[in-house]
């Protein structure tokens, strides 16, 4: 353990909690409300844009060859705001989208989103992944992007995809590598909650892969909201890594912010988290029952390629007509190449 998970474990003894209680109940959008096609239209002068959409041209050509996409069933598998369930709702009107996520606020998140966006092939269902709420053999598909890894047990989870997968069905799945430029890797974060800040710590270490991440729950005013908006305007110049504040040697924003935070804290957590790497996930994939397990490049990286390719050649005005065939084109394509970051395994 690092002297600051000794000091925090002395000072505000966490409760061990998954993720889904912990952050995603917590966090009022996971996505920070720009998410191509869930909060606005797909725009072809953006990189990410050509990604998501490639990203779920991938996943629908994931459905097996031998269902028509009418009255076809998938599950996307912790959805957040309702990513890729609704775009895919979108792509696949005649299929029927479930999205199960534990944590009751994204499932309402993703319900509004849904209701907004008209689809009404697309329904969304609170459920843990490890004790799905569903029949054996009740999907063709199962999508996940970045949230199998989320999951306290894997295996279980791994296990439980494979039961609601009828024979031949298929998981398609994106999934972080964990290859860290650093032995071990200290990082904080200061945001808003619902109703609440949050102060977190995470502790990512690469051998074995593993991230332990700290969460205090404050409260959204007084005292402990000054000292929180004060660390958040301190932590501005410091280096960054993973999107959060990097937390280097005597660092203010660590011990020192942590024991001027506990006396307001709500609640203390520390959710435990196994990372993965694409050998592990091929092997437990295989144990879990899948027959075929391919490990792919990230379409999402594929398609940023081209599309960075494209507006630095000032070319976007003219591919943006051909934007649909073009990303349906790169989607299909990334499925099909070996590499890292995405999995089609077959039941
Ligand atoms: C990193 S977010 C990804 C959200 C979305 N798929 C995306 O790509 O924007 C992880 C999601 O997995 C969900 N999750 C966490 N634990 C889970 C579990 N045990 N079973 C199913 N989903 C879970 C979280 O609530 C959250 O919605």
């Amino acid at each position: 353990m690092t002297a600051l998970e000794v000091w925090w474990r002395a000072l505000a003894p966490p409760e061990e909690v998954e993720s889904a209680r912990a952050l995603y109940e917590l966090t009022p959008r996971w996505s920070s409300g720009n998410l191509p096609f869930v909060d606005g239209p797909y725009d072809p002068t953006r990189e990410s844009h050509w990604a998501d959409a490639a990203r779920v041209a991938d996943y629908a050509s994931a459905l097996p060859a031998s269902v028509s996409d009418r009255g076809s069933r998938i599950l996307d598998f912790g959805p957040g705001d309702g990513w890729p369930a609704l775009p895919l709702a979108a792509a696949l009107p005649l299929a029927q989208v479930t999205g199960v996520d534990p944590a009751p606020l994204r499932v309402a998140v993703c319900v509004a989103n849904a209701r907004r966006l008209g689809l009404d092939n697309a329904r969304f269902v609170v459920g843990d992944g490890a004790a799905l709420p569903f029949p054996d053999a009740s999907f063709d598909l199962v999508t996940a992007s970045q949230s199998l890894e989320e999951a306290r047990d894997p295996s279980k989870v791994l296990a439980e995809i494979a039961r609601v997968l009828r024979p031949g069905g298929v998981l398609r799945a994106s999934y972080q590598v964990w290859a860290l430029p650093a032995r071990r890797f200290e990082t904080v974060t200061l945001v808003e909650g619902v109703d609440c800040l949050l102060y977190t710590y995470a502790v990512r270490c690469q051998d074995p892969p593993h991230e332990r991440r700290y969460v205090l729950v404050l409260p959204s005013d007084g005292e402990a909201a000054e000292i929180h908006r004060e660390a958040l305007i301190a932590s501005a110049d410091a280096p960054r890594a993973y999107g959060e504040t990097l937390l280097t040697r005597r660092s203010p924003l660590g011990a020192p912010l942590l024991e001027r935070l506990v006396p307001f804290a709500r609640r203390s957590f520390v959710i435990d988290l196994h990372r993965w790497t694409t050998a592990w996930l091929v092997e437990a994939l295989r144990h879990a029952g899948f027959s075929d397990v391919r490990a792919t490049v990230h379409t999402g990286d594929l398609a940023r390629a081209f599309a960075r390719g494209a507006i630095a050649r000032g070319e976007v005005d003219a591919l943006a007509p051909h934007f649909d065939a073009i990303t349906r084109a790169l989607g299909e394509a990334a499925s099909r190449q070996p590499g890292e970051s995405m999995v089609t395994a077959i039941r």
